[in-house]
């Protein structure tokens, strides 16, 4: 049967400002944001806490089939629960960023997040964001964002942004890590990142959020 919710996908290198622009843009039409970076996250927080290498791939299965996600909201903020625990906050601390890549490339757990967001986009209108939505997840998605920026601009950005939160790290840190990923979120067999041919590019170096939001509005 045809869809009749609608579906924007935002796709993007690490730390483009992609959730900024999918929260304003969901706000904005009254649709439901999904991050799909922060179920990787999610399921990245439950391996290193419960000790599960990614080369065990009995563990992996067991471990993926006792893991729930889910989002939900309280005074509008979105909160990720994972097995009914709050990790918001926790699942964006460095640790956490340093070993997502490398949990995210491996097979078993794509296609159980994959299954999970394609659940999360029925019947509603969603503005989904990640690395493989426009690809991978919703290829019939109404709307399509591919989105960019140059690598120092967001390394400082995201930088200031964990500074903030108080986490000790240098900007090289930062750096580095946004290197890792994009090189490996890129380069990995299973859904790599890359621009769907009918993706919008958006590159926001020098657009503040306004201007993104515009961007994507005037597109629609
Ligand atoms: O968007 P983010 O930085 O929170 O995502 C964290 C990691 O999850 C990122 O390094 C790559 C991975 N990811 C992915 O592989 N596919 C997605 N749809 C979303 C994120």
């Amino acid at each position: 049967m045809a869809r009749t919710n609608k579906i924007i996908a935002i796709d993007g290198y690490s730390s483009c400002g992609k959730s900024t622009l999918a929260k304003a843009l969901a706000k904005e039409l009254h649709f439901v944001y999904i991050d799909s970076g922060a179920m990787y996250r999610a399921v990245t927080l439950y391996f290193i806490r419960n000790g599960i290498p990614i080369t065990d791939t009995e563990k992996v299965t067991q471990a993926l089939a006792v893991i729930h996600i889910d989002f939900h909201n309280e005074n509008g903020r979105t909160v990720i629960l994972l097995n009914g625990e709050d990790v918001s906050e926790e699942i964006r601390q460095m640790y956490v960023s340093d070993y997502v890549s490398e949990v995210s490339a491996v097979k078993a757990v794509r296609c159980a997040m994959v299954a999970q967001q394609q659940q999360l986009g029925q019947r509603r209108n969603i503005v989904m964001d990640g690395r493989d939505i426009g690809t991978t997840v919703f290829p019939d998605a109404d709307l399509k964002i591919f989105m960019t920026a140059d690598p120092k601009v967001r390394a400082e950005r995201r930088y200031l942004e964990l500074k903030n939160k108080g986490e000790n790290i240098t900007l090289e840190e930062v750096f580095e890590n946004l290197a890792h990923r994009d090189y490996i979120d890129t380069t990995r067999e299973e859904s790599p990142l890359v621009r769907a041919e009918d993706a919008i590019v958006l590159d926001n170096t020098d657009l503040n959020e306004e201007e993104q939001l515009q961007f994507v509005i005037d597109r629609l």
